[in-house]
């Protein structure tokens, strides 16, 4: 089969990262790997300067500055503007576009795993602009997916992250000798970026549309994958127990956001392994 190309933007990110390494891992696919640098994703000429030659797959994985996420103006233009501008030049020139959304379309009311269908209800600026951005992609073009992620670690974050990611933060606090505050009344399933981006490969290569859960098996909550981090780690941090509601103001994180994986579980994929093992593994290459 001919090689096919993927442009895949916001490719020095977390996810951008590890997305790229998978499709580089793949015979059949030429990566173009667009950074910040290469395209602006709330400017129009910027986007099909950069999508020349046209390429047949666009993954969308930007991500603005957290902590300007709750600023209306900056995450409309980076989640909303971003993919539709994406979304109109996909449309134009023929390919397929992945957009990356979040476990934070959801209001996290439930007690269940959320399926790709169920009613979203965002709380966050956040939330609701990268939902106004799913809307926007699936009003555009026809052969889309949206990809929702949650809670995503893996090596080397964005800039505006510093490399980070939330493990590396929390071995960081541990190992500043400080005590450790860590939430007990939120539940997640954590998403290792590698393992996302390999299911995201297998998705891109079945031509899978509509909505998709990609996040690693199992759900737990930052208190419980704290306590994993540091024992695997041989760290021993003073361990502070909070809530939600104790942490400082910032978007609304849903109460509880664990993803069911209906799609791929349709499509005959095998969901991602359980967190634990990826933290395991992520551990043993990230130990100092
Ligand atoms: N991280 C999580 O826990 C998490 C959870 C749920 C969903 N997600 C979703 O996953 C996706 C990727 O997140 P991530 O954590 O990998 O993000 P990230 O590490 O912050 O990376 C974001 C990437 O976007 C680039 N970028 C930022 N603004 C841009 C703009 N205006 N135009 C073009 N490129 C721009 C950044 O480049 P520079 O660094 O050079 O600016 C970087 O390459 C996002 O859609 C996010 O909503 C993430």
């Amino acid at each position: 089969m001919a090689s096919r190309v993927v442009a895949i933007v916001g490719a020095t990110g977390l996810l951008g990262r590890a997305l790229v390494a998978a499709f580089r891992e793949r015979p059949d696919w030429t990566v173009r790997s667009l950074g910040h640098q290469e395209i602006e994703v709330t400017d129009r000429e910027s986007v099909a300067r950069a999508l020349e030659p046209v390429p047949d797959v666009v993954i969308n994985s930007t991500l603005g500055d957290w902590s300007r996420q709750e600023d209306v103006e900056f995450s409309w233009r980076i989640n909303a503007l971003g993919p539709r501008l994406l979304a109109e030049r996909c449309a134009a020139v023929g390919a397929y576009l992945v957009q990356v959304s979040t476990d934070y379309v959801f209001e996290g009311k439930s007690d269940a795993p959320y399926g790709e269908g169920d009613p979203t209800e965002p709380r966050s600026i956040y939330g609701i602009t990268k939902l106004a951005g799913e809307h926007l992609v699936r009003s555009m073009l026809p052969r889309h997916l949206v990809l929702r992620v949650a809670y995503v670690f893996g090596p080397g974050g964005s800039r505006a992250k510093r490399g980070t990611d939330l493990v590396t933060t929390l071995l960081g606090l541990a190992r500043g000798g400080g005590p450790v505050r860590l939430v007990t009344d939120q539940v997640f399933s954590p998403t290792y970026a590698p393992d996302a981006a390999r299911t995201v490969v297998e998705l891109v290569e079945a031509g899978i549309t509509g909505t998709a859960h990609v996040t690693n098996r199992g759900q737990c909550t930052p208190y419980e994958l704290g306590q994993r981090i540091f024992a695997a780690s041989g760290l021993r941090p003073e361990i502070v127990p909070i809530r939600l509601a104790d942490l400082p103001p910032g978007p609304h994180r849903p109460r509880y956001s664990v993803l069911a994986h209906g799609t791929l579980g349709r499509a005959g994929m095998a969901s991602p392994r359980p967190w634990a093992e990826a933290l395991d593994e992520y551990l043993v290459q990230t130990a100092p």
